[in-house]
């Protein structure tokens, strides 16, 4: 058996893992934007093969899948799927576990996701404006005084999203310029680089809670969750700092977060089936892949949508990724023959703490960041109880060289988030920069004081969301104007 896997960073150097687990023994073939060691011992290691190239360009994947003519095709990241690989893939008969074009929209337009989710009434939805210049947008802003996340329209790699609350009033003319001058960037700055979507701003009622990121397989019928997993997006110690992609994520035993319960994670689950079907209507097609909410537990709502993934998160798939038991070979030809009815999804019974190892500079100076030999010393962190996954790292003449982005992620499971967090912590030494450039990670990450911290504040608005619930405005928005009274914005 041959599976071609799309991609090269940590989360695809984990989906190739779990695939050369099966006891079918696939062949592991790669396509990768550059040379991941982890991907390509897997490839060599299994009898496959690996090719460099642009990731993004169907033709060129294409050609590659019929060379290697695989049984099926795994797409890891989301750019691919926005630039239609696996509708290249399909159409050369390759069967794929990853969106098609039409149905990564999802990811691709924030925008069509909140049309979305309005029109097919989806609990977790937010009130929205999407704009499609920016002079709009002003006269918007000039107009209205609310808290709101301002953000690129389209899936911008993590970058350009603004949450502004709106308290004090004599602030009212500064913020508005802060608004003003944020929605202009994201039109000049990180939406110049795509013109494959219409709406170009998107502004957002802005909500408060803790955040988790709930993955499924689904074959465009069944959707099978994965355990929940909390991503850590502020580059330093406790929350502070530039937003990365992501410096360390925590799934706790079983399928629950500490902070997240179970009613909350069966609604979870029930808002991305809606949308799965939603996309069926809309597209008259399947899908076939991992769709992933990135959620938060808010106070409007309990489980709320802040976006979705077409894919695995990353870090939230190296999570888990190694303590999948379910066969992954099994659960993609499911996906693909739409029979994932008959799967059950099972995991080892253990937390688990991934942790990234970055050069400084990143996020905000990759330039910085990239570049730099480092070296790992896999046998010493095995040693711990843990394991190394390689994100952004390239084998250039023997070394390891970094790419500007995440280098590696370490992962580690024991019986508790804390546990597994103290062994990941233990490992960090054995990553080191050789050129006497600075290497960085969060120790705080899986530590019980932020989780003590997320656990507060899901009390917090757990309290009001089921107030609200027990009074029937779930939901729904609230203003009181003096001398005009009660406003209910419908949702
Ligand atoms: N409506 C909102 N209210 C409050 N906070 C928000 C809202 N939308 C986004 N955020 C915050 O901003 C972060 C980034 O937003 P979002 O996930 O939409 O953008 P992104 O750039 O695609 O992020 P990434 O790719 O890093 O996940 C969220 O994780 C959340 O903390
Ligand atoms: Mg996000």
């Amino acid at each position: 058996m041959k599976v071609l896997l799309i991609g090269s960073g940590s989360r695809e150097h984990a989906i190739a893992d779990a695939l050369a687990r099966s006891v079918h023994e696939p062949k592991i073939f790669a396509v990768m934007s550059n040379r991941n060691p982890g991907i390509i011992r897997i490839c060599e290691s299994t009898g496959g093969e690996y090719f460099i190239g642009k990731i993004t360009d169907p033709q060129f994947v294409r050609e590659i899948g019929e060379r290697v003519s695989p049984d099926f095709a795994f797409i890891g990241p989301e750019e691919p799927q926005f630039h239609g690989v696996s509708d290249a893939l399909e159409e050369a008969g390759i069967p794929c576990v990853g969106a098609r074009e039409k149905l990564s929209e999802i990811e691709r337009s924030k925008a069509f996701m909140r049309r979305l989710m309005w029109k097919y009434r989806i609990p977790g939805r937010l009130r929205f404006k999407a704009f499609k210049n920016v002079e709009e947008a002003i006269a918007y802003i000039k107009e209205y005084a609310e808290s709101i996340a301002l953000k690129p329209a389209r899936q911008a790699g993590g970058k350009g999203v603004k949450v502004i609350a709106d308290i004090q009033a004599y602030l009212r003319r500064e913020r508005t310029e802060v608004k003003e001058k944020h929605a202009k960037k994201i039109y000049e700055e990180h939406m110049k680089p795509y013109d494959d979507i219409e709406d170009k701003i998107l502004i957002e009622e802005k909500v408060d809670g803790p955040e988790y990121t709930l993955q499924c397989f689904t074959d465009g019928r069944t959707v099978l969750p994965l355990p929940l997993v909390q991503d850590n997006k502020n580059a330093f110690e406790m929350d502070i700092g530039p937003e990365t992609g992501g410096m360390g994520s925590i799934s706790g035993k079983g399928f629950l977060l500490p902070f997240i319960e179970e009613d909350e994670f069966r609604e979870s689950v029930k808002i991305v089936e809606s949308v799965v079907r939603a996309l069926e209507k809309e597209f008259g097609m399947r899908y076939h892949g991992v769709i992933s909410g990135q959620m938060m537990l808010t106070a409007l709502w309990g489980p709320t949508i802040i976006e979705f993934y077409s894919r695995f998160g990353d870090p939230e798939g190296v999570n888990v990724l190694p303590i999948l038991k379910t066969d992954l070979v099994e659960i993609s030809e499911a996906v693909i023959s739409e029979k994932l009815h008959k799967m059950k999804i099972e995991v080892e019974e253990k937390a688990t703490v991934v942790k990234a190892i970055a050069p400084q500079g990143y996020p905000n100076r990759r330039d910085l960041a990239k570049g730099h030999p480092i070296a790992v010393d896999e046998r010493a962190i095995e040693e711990q109880g843990a394991r190394v996954f390689y994100g952004s790292v390239n084998v250039d003449n023997g070394r390891l060289i970094t790419g500007g982005s995440r280098a590696v992620e370490i992962f580690a499971c024991a019986e508790t988030i804390e546990e597994a967090s103290k062994i990941v912590d233990k490992c960090v030494k054995y990553v080191r920069c050789l050129d006497g450039w600075g290497l960085f990670y969060r120790s705080d990450i899986g530590s019980s004081t932020l989780l003590h911290r997320r656990m507060e504040l899901a009390e917090l608005v757990r309290n009001v969301y089921r107030y609200r619930r027990s009074k029937g405005i779930i939901g729904i928005k609230i203003d009181w104007i003096p001398g005009v009274g009660k406003i209910v914005y419908e949702s």
